[in-house]
């Protein structure tokens, strides 16, 4: 739909978060209808951007939530999504997530070492409830991505090894506590090439069907998340490509797919807008700044990513686009948002939109220093509302001040 972000920064101040929920929609019906024909499950990866608003509406259309804390699964209950459709990854939960998970009744627990199997039969035991479980499969492929957001190898902490895994499930079969009907890999964020894909799809197959040689019968076969977006120049992977790939790799088995996209499904939906504050010279270096810094957006500080940057001005009059490094208030040098951004002169109050900020970009937001995070809208079907008030300085001091009034 047609935004009008002006109106919206006018009403709701800058920095300021603006999602189009018709094209979080769009891009799950495509993903949905790439895998049709085959049983599956859109489990939402709710770090990408947690907004109760945001998890409520993939909800709606159907989507699970995959979460990595139970922070997150409280957030997919609290939205409304049904704890059968909720799975709960990470590499680190503690017996109180453990607990609570297993209270919640959750679709999976996804583990990722032997260790935490162990964590999660004890507690089950001791709730007297079975735990249903999956087995991150770290399948040594290489997503070829940043490294930061890469996960399938070896060398990153991520899941166990396919005889590993192979050990895990034999004990979990015997295990009265534990029940192994799912098994998941995910090898990378922002992929943007299919064969790592197949490659991992089909060895985690293949450990399906060696399992169910030996009685382990899987159920649920999760493929993780990564689907890439378009940030500057990229090649997304096509989804009825991906689809079909991981529909051959398990051809002849019955499953269901459970696939956990984050930013395929939320981060071309989403800009921060932003206003120019000032602009500056360094010798010859031209600084734009802007009310918006890496404590909103700091995937550009710490991936060196790409976000698109328009200006929303009439720049017609201003003289000829020249590079310039849009940069926020914060004391680091590594505060910025674009570099060789082509901008006309620039004037205070002038709107600059940073496009493809709807994955990672609210959630991985903080208070540094001490700067409220932004408002938050969503635009529905030719209208907008709040889905989040700008963070007060009350709201910030708020635990702080409990104690300060506790010592009187
Ligand atoms: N499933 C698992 C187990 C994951 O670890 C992740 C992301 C996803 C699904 C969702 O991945 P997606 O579909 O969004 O690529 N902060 C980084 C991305 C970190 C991704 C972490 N795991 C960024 O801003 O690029």
């Amino acid at each position: 739909m047609q935004i009008d972000f002006e109106e919206w920064a006018r009403r709701y101040g800058t920095p300021l978060y603006v999602y189009d929920f018709d094209r979080i929609r769009e891009n799950y019906t495509r993903l949905k209808e790439a895998f049709s024909g085959q049983k599956s499950l859109i489990a939402y990866a709710v770090k990408a951007n947690s907004n109760l608003s945001v998890i409520a509406h993939l909800g709606k259309l159907g989507a699970g939530a995959d979460c990595v804390s139970i922070g997150e699964v409280l957030r997919a209950r609290a939205a409304g999504i049904a704890p059968y459709r909720i799975i709960f990854s990470g590499v680190g939960k503690r017996d109180e997530e453990i607990r609570q998970a297993l209270e919640e009744e959750i679709l999976l627990l996804n583990l990722e070492s032997e260790a935490e199997m162990k964590r999660v039969e004890a507690v089950a035991r001791e709730l007297g409830k079975e735990a249903r479980i999956s087995i991150r499969v770290n399948p040594n492929v290489d997503p070829q991505t940043h490294p930061y957001i890469s996960t399938g190898l070896h060398e990153n902490k991520f899941g166990v090894e396919i005889d590993m895994a192979k050990r895990m499930y034999i004990y979990a079969k015997n295990s009265q506590w534990l029940d192994p009907v799912g098994i998941h890999f995910h090898i990378g964020s922002q992929l943007t090439e299919l064969e790592p894909i197949r490659e991992a799809a089909g060895m985690v197959a293949d450990l399906v069907r060696s399992l169910a040689a030996i009685g382990v019968e899987i159920r649920f076969f999760d493929v993780g998340g990564g689907l890439g977006i378009v940030y500057r120049d990229e090649n997304p992977i096509d989804v009825k490509a991906y689809a079909d790939v991981i529909t051959e790799a398990v051809r002849g088995l019955d499953l269901t797919i459970v696939c956990e996209p984050g930013r395929f499904l939320v981060g071309d939906a989403g800009w921060l807008v932003t206003r120019v504050l000032y602009e500056k010279r360094n010798g010859d270096k031209r600084f734009v700044i802007v009310d918006a810094a890496m404590n909103d957006l700091l995937r550009p500080s710490l991936y060196n990513a790409y976000h698109r940057i328009e200006a929303l001005f009439d720049g017609e009059e201003r003289g000829e686009a020249t590079p310039a490094e849009v940069v926020g208030p914060i004391c680091e040098s590594g505060d910025w948002l674009g570099k060789e951004v082509l901008l006309p002169e620039t004037k205070p109050g002038d709107l600059l939109l940073i496009h493809s900020a709807g994955a990672y970009g609210f959630t991985m937001a903080s208070n540094y220093n001490t700067r409220g995070r932004a408002a938050e809208v969503a635009c529905e079907e030719g209208r907008c509302r709040l889905i989040r008030d700008r963070e007060s300085f009350e709201d910030q001091i708020r635990l702080e001040q409990a104690h300060l009034e506790e010592r009187g």
